[in-house]
């Protein structure tokens, strides 16, 4: 990462942009007319016959009516309009991009249908939802990729309430355009008069480099195994900086979206005056941190990987790849402002508009830029208190002390020296309490996931924790109640490529 990039210490560290750089990273441009933001997805709605199924995650409760909602995605390449920056022709769902959101409530039964029409294999994974193990879209480990021309349906029951996203889990083509968000209601409504769904993605200006690149063949072996004559680390130097761009661990990516609008012609987010607004903030990028504020407002977050969390008021959240942050705005500054996403790595911020009904102003300048990304208190991990109840204080039945490195000699990014799929399982049993302990030995920043479980990160759930560079330490325990073979990884889209993932497996 660029030297403003990764902050140095845990991820809640204060990540100032001053003045200046922000109006050099930003745009210029014309401000073009109000795009409207993505629609809900149409579900086909019939009564459940098998009711409420097992699999509702610790959390949900079963209500006995779930609803059965039958949804379709057809994975292709489309020629998607992206404003100012023209049409690209990307990989969506749907012809759209992000993804038609899904949303249904709590305990209803979902199921979709998802065609592949792509000229390679993928799947659907369901990002945080503790999905029975079959159901997880992890091509190899939970199901055989779906081939191209043919179908896979995907079924399970939606809980707990949350924001979560969905995306192809086959190679990068998270990063090519393939995902979307997954909103499961509450069944009793929270105090929002309004919400909003908030996309934050980084747009490449073509294919997605390979990050292990200019090496001939994947036959060098892991990083582990017996090779490292100078010149083939010279090798996969070059390679590495060649595959990616411009040497560092993040592709060059052409813009940075809110919705798939970029800067200069914004998504504009209706509100009134008075009203609660909830902004489901997620971030489903291929290799980009945000640091999000809205100008004007301060944000109250609830919800962390859509847990929630004792409401805390803060200027700005730091979002990292595959986590999801609801925040509550409160609507008492009539005017029009900007919802900005700093990429960490620089570039043209992401933004959106907070417009109140009647503002006369019309879209904000593009160098307005939030006192939350000047200042002010951004988000700590240490400032999430989960309202649900945590594990009791107790010793883990099992341990894992894992060292995240990569990124200087090598193209490959490894858990304890290991580069997936050449890495050994960390072998579980269920009913285990177990603890997981990741350094970062690296200078790069993981956003580390586990697909199954939610786990405990100091006082909170999550599903997805930002691990700081220069041996960033943090550590979660998790309870093994959902048996099979689980992706656990880093969630930047060319870290797990070049192999920082492992298998958790039930033994
Ligand atoms: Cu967002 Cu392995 O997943
Ligand atoms: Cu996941
Ligand atoms: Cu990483």
């Amino acid at each position: 990462m660029g030297e403003r990039s990764g902050p140095a210490e845990p991820a809640g560290r204060v990540f100032q942009v001053t003045r200046r750089e922000f109006m050099r990273a930003s745009a210029a441009g014309v401000v073009a007319a109000p795009a409207l933001l993505g629609a809900l997805t149409a579900c086909r709605e019939v009564t459940a016959s098998n009711g409420p199924a097992s699999g509702l995650a610790p959390g949900a409760r079963a209500n006995g009516a779930g609803v059965l909602h039958e949804v379709r995605r057809v994975a292709r390449p489309a020629d998607v309009d992206l404003g100012p920056l023209g049409t690209k022709r990307i990989w969506v769902y749907d012809d759209r991009f992000p993804g038609p959101e899904i949303r249904v409530r709590e305990g209803d039964r979902l199921r979709v249908q998802l065609r592949n029409e792509l000229a390679e294999e993928t799947t659907i994974h369901w990002h945080g939802v503790p999905v029975p193990n079959a159901m997880d879209g992890v091509p190899g480990v939970t199901q055989a990729a779906v081939e191209p021309g043919t179908s896979f349906t995907y079924e399970f029951t939606a809980g707990p309430a949350g924001t979560y996203l969905y995306h192809s889990h086959q190679g990068l083509q998270l990063d090519r355009g393939l995902l979307g968000t997954l909103v499961v209601e509450e069944l009793s409504p929270p105090a929002i008069d309004r919400e909003y769904t908030l996309v934050l993605d980084d747009l490449l200006p073509g294919e997605p480099p390979d990050p292990l690149g200019a090496i001939d063949e994947r036959t060098g072996g892991s990083p582990g195994s017996a090779t490292g004559s100078g010149a083939r680390s010279m090798m996969r130097g070059m390679g590495r900086m060649g595959g990616m761009g411009n040497g560092m661990d993040v592709p060059r990516y052409e813009a940075f979206l809110v919705n798939g609008r970029p800067p200069d012609d914004p998504a504009v987010l209706q509100v009134r005056k008075g009203e609660r607004v909830r902004l489901r903030l997620a971030n489903p990028s291929g290799a980009t941190t945000f640091q999000v504020a809205v100008a004007a407002h301060r944000m109250t977050v609830t919800h962390t990987d859509g847990r929630p969390v004792r409401p805390v008021e803060v200027d700005a959240v730091l979002i990292g790849m595959g986590e999801r942050y609801d925040v509550v705005v409160e609507a008492d500054a009539p005017g029009s402002w900007a919802v900005v996403a700093v990429p960490l790595q620089g570039g043209a911020p992401a933004r959106a508009v907070l417009s109140y009904d009647g503002a006369r102003e019309g879209t904000p300048p593009i160098e307005q830029v939030p006192e939350g990304l000047r200042g002010g208190r951004v988000l700590a991990l240490d400032d999430l208190e989960a309202l649900e109840p945590l594990l009791p204080d107790a010793a883990p039945d099992r341990r894992f002390d894992l060292v995240l490195s990569g990124g200087m000699m090598s193209p490959y990014w490894t858990i304890d020296g290991q580069a997936y799929p050449e890495a050994d399982p960390l072998e579980i049993r269920a009913g285990e309490r177990v603890r997981v302990r990741m350094r970062n030995a690296s200078m790069g920043l993981h956003p580390m996931h586990l697909h199954g479980h939610f786990f405990q990160v100091g006082r909170t759930w999550k599903d997805t924790v930002m691990v700081p560079p220069h041996m960033g330490e943090v550590t979660f325990d998790f309870v093994a109640d959902n048996p099979g073979p689980w992706f656990f990884h880093c969630h930047n889209a060319y870290h797990m490529e070049a192999g920082m993932a492992r298998i958790v497996r039930y033994v």
